[in-house]
């Protein structure tokens, strides 16, 4: 797969090494630095993996420039317009698309393993009614390490596939149970003969004393927003998994460190971020004093749900959001909504705004995700627990790649040292 070749000469010894660009099936070439260490003594340097590529993976491609997003060589546009979450899960996990009987069969393992083991729904009582729920869904995925430990060998394949499978049809059941928590209201029970998405909305609105019937409509919004979440090759919370799976912990560990990693709000966090900012706006009059006060060096304010590390000129899930905002808030009843005209007005005028167009920052999948689950009636604080739904099938494809692949190696960075050189103890006394 080699195809074009470097030479490096280290000036002041004239010691030259060839370094290999690896080529990939479509995008930039890889260098292969491995050698500078062995033949130079030396290291790159690379803070936040601006231009490093930490591993191999066939999943998931991203082209920054022209706005492409690919899951396992499908374009994401396609998938949002043709595919069900569940089929995206399955493709990602397993490269291709299934036949419909392959399909039905992991719709079943899904379905069969939707409910959690009591004394794990126990743990939620630990928690004040009003923690934030990524950090109840982070602690129970982890405490699930503790019920399936002995019995899962991450050497065994059959025991990976059916970790892939508990782990996807749990997390609606944990992310509900975490809801429900918060509001003080029982824990409802994952309903078999739903779908995915029906039986999640199901979890999280219905209550004993009344019927509840799943619209539709918010089914299918929801399911469209979890296939554009589903994965995005080796973002923050996907290396972290790889990280930690790559010493060879318990898949469910492994999954709790990915989910705290998108919590924060440069990553998933940021749609709660949204929301937020465009509360705290308000109206479309006050929208340029806010963005004087994201332009200013001395504050710390950023246009929340602008920009991506990768995309620098649109990001493909963005798009495909805002156009299906209108039909959604339309097919939900919900024509007139402030916030996203308020989005519309923001986006507009930042798009036309030098500083936002000479650092190429454009909206992110974020910027109008948390528009349509406050259309669902999905509270705010659990925007980025609908998004960890989503992004497990992402985590599981990685964390499957990674675990097989015979080439695997624990992830461990080197540094750039400027701490103190070796110095003598000195006794307190002589403090
Ligand atoms: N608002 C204002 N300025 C911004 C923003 C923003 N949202 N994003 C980047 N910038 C500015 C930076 O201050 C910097 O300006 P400078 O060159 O004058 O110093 C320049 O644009 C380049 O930005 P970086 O921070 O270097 O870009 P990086 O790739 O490191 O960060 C990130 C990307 C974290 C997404 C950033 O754009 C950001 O914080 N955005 C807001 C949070 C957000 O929406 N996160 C969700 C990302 S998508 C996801 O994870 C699902």
């Amino acid at each position: 797969m080699t195809t074009r070749k470097f030479t490096l000469t280290e000036v002041s010894t004239g010691k030259t090494s060839s370094l290999d660009a690896l080529s990939p099936s479509v995008g930039s070439d890889v260098l292969n630095i491995a050698p500078l260490a062995k033949d130079h003594g030396v290291y790159t340097f690379d803070p936040g993996f601006m231009a490093t590529a930490a591993c191999e993976s066939k999943i998931t491609y991203i082209d920054g420039d022209q706005g492409v997003l690919l899951y396992r060589g499908y374009p994401v546009e396609q998938l949002a317009a043709k595919s069900s979450f569940l089929e995206v899960s399955y493709l990602l996990i397993y490269g291709e698309l299934p036949a419909p009987a392959q399909l039905d069969e992991f719709r079943r393992n899904i379905t069969r393993h939707t409910m959690l083991n009591e004394s794990l729904l126990r743990f939620y009582n630990g928690f004040h009614y009003d923690a934030h729920p990524m950090a109840q869904v982070s602690a129970v995925v982890a405490s699930m390490a503790g019920f399936y430990h002995e019995s899962l060998d991450i050497h065994n394949p059959r025991h990976r596939e059916i970790f892939a499978h508990r782990i996807i049809a749990k997390m609606p059941t944990i992310s509900a149970a975490a809801y429900k928590h918060m509001l003080g209201q029982p824990f409802v029970y994952p309903q078999n003969d739903l779908d995915y998405c029906a039986n999640l909305l199901n979890m999280f609105f219905a209550v004993p004393c009344e019927h509840y019937q799943v619209d539709p409509v918010a089914a299918k919004a929801l399911d469209l927003l979890l296939i554009l979440h589903a994965d995005h090759e080796q973002n923050a919370s996907t290396s972290t998994v790889r990280l930690a799976g790559s010493t060879g912990t318990n898949p469910y560990a492994a999954m709790a460190s990915g989910i705290a990693a998108l919590w924060g709000p440069s990553h998933g966090g940021a749609n709660e971020a949204v929301l937020q900012m465009l509360e705290e706006i308000g109206t479309a009059d006050a929208i340029p004093k806010f963005l004087a006060k994201v332009k200013d060096k001395n504050e710390t304010t950023k246009l929340m749900g602008f920009g991506h590390r990768v995309y620098k000129n649109f990001d493909p899930r963005a798009k495909i959001i805002r156009e299906t905002c209108h039909q959604v808030l339309a097919n939900l009843g919900r024509v007139d909504n402030p916030l996203f005209e308020l989005a519309l007005k923001l986006e507009h005028i930042a798009l036309n705004d030098e500083y936002f167009v000479s650092r190429k920052l454009y909206p992110n999948v974020d910027f109008y995700s948390g528009i349509i689950y406050s259309a669902l009636g999905i509270p705010r604080s659990m925007f980025t627990v609908m998004f960890a739904i989503a992004r497990t099938a992402g985590w599981v494809a990685h964390w499957q790649e990674m675990i097989s692949d015979p080439a695997m190696k624990i992830g461990r960075p080197r540094q750039l040292y400027t701490g103190p050189t070796a110095r003598d103890y000195v006794d307190i006394e002589a403090r």
